[in-house]
């Protein structure tokens, strides 16, 4: 058998909502797997390790293991087109093509909640396999064992622009250094931002985005990881930047526009000079569409 598995990158956080919301964007990571006679083959660029730690590889052993089975003899060839270590869920992509290479190949024998709970277990919070597996904008919350994920559609109209930094932040390492407790009142500030981006989707009102980006929960504490942070987000907003936010872990900033033109991408471009970054903002689309799976032979 013969597959080809698309996953799109994602963004997660959109500033208040973290590990709880995510968007999918039309950037895609593709790989192939091909079952072999025997042995594992692994064909991928560079910066990828080449032996079983390979995130892909880490999807498709946590698949078949919970069918109670080992990862049989494949080649998989990956593409990696998203940047690592930068915020824009690569590392998600490639878990969640590994988990789908796995369940095609035995057969699409998993549940989109079986689907969606692996992932989220996999990679400990749910906020960009969601949306990599399903596509659009993802509330995803997890209770018990079981990942609720609800998928909203994104008007076309709202796009966005990355700044992507020349240097890499581990999640791991931007996890670790935030504090294990927060005030309250800085909890109230995120749950009300959180809630005010959901409404102003449904309400098309991208004039409310720049309160419902803002966070007290991670950003802050994340800034000294990402150097410029804040005067590349003060840059989108003063360039018309409908709201603007550390993307997923950062050190990628997200800004939200609906409009075509590139001011915003030149104002972060310009903000990151000023400050010695090196980087290139990017305008992508927001992706109705998750991840694809497709049967070569
Ligand atoms: N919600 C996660 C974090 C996303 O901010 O650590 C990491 O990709």
């Amino acid at each position: 058998m013969k597959l080809r598995i698309r996953v799109p990158a994602t963004s997660a956080n959109l500033g208040p909502g973290f590990d709880c919301i995510g968007i999918a964007l039309d950037w895609w990571n593709t790989i192939e797997v091909e079952t072999l006679a025997r042995g594992l083959e692994i064909i991928c660029p560079d910066n990828l390790p080449r032996d079983k730690s390979n995130a892909v590889i880490q999807g498709m052993i946590a698949g078949f293991k919970l069918a109670g089975r080992k990862l049989p003899p494949v080649r998989v060839k990956m593409n990696a087109e998203v940047p690592i270590a930068s915020g824009l869920g690569s590392s998600s992509a490639a878990l969640v093509s590994g988990i789908l290479a796995a369940n095609a190949l035995m057969g699409d024998q998993f549940t989109r909640a079986q689907l969606l709970a692996l992932a989220t277990h996999v990679e400990g919070h749910p906020d960009n396999v969601t949306p990599a597996l399903l596509g659009g904008l993802v509330v995803a919350v997890q209770e018990g064992k079981l990942v609720h994920a609800v998928r909203i559609e994104v008007p076309r109209d709202l796009r966005t622009v990355i700044f992507i930094p020349a240097y890499q932040v581990l999640t791991k390492r931007a996890r670790g250094i935030l504090p294990r407790e927060i005030p309250r009142a800085d909890s109230i500030y995120n749950s009300g931002r959180t809630a005010l981006w959901i409404a102003a989707l449904y309400e098309r009102r991208w004039d409310w985005l720049d309160l419902a980006t803002r966070d007290k929960l991670h950003q802050p504490y994340r800034a000294k990881l990402v150097r410029g942070m804040n005067e590349l987000c003060d840059a989108a907003r003063k360039a018309s930047a409908r709201g603007v936010a550390l993307s997923g872990a950062g050190p990628s900033i997200i800004a939200f526009t609906d409009h075509a033109d590139d001011d915003i991408a030149r104002a972060m471009e310009r903000a990151a000079r000023k400050v010695g970054v090196e980087g290139k903002a990017h305008l992508v689309n927001v992706s109705a569409r998750g991840a694809r799976v497709t049967r070569l032979k």
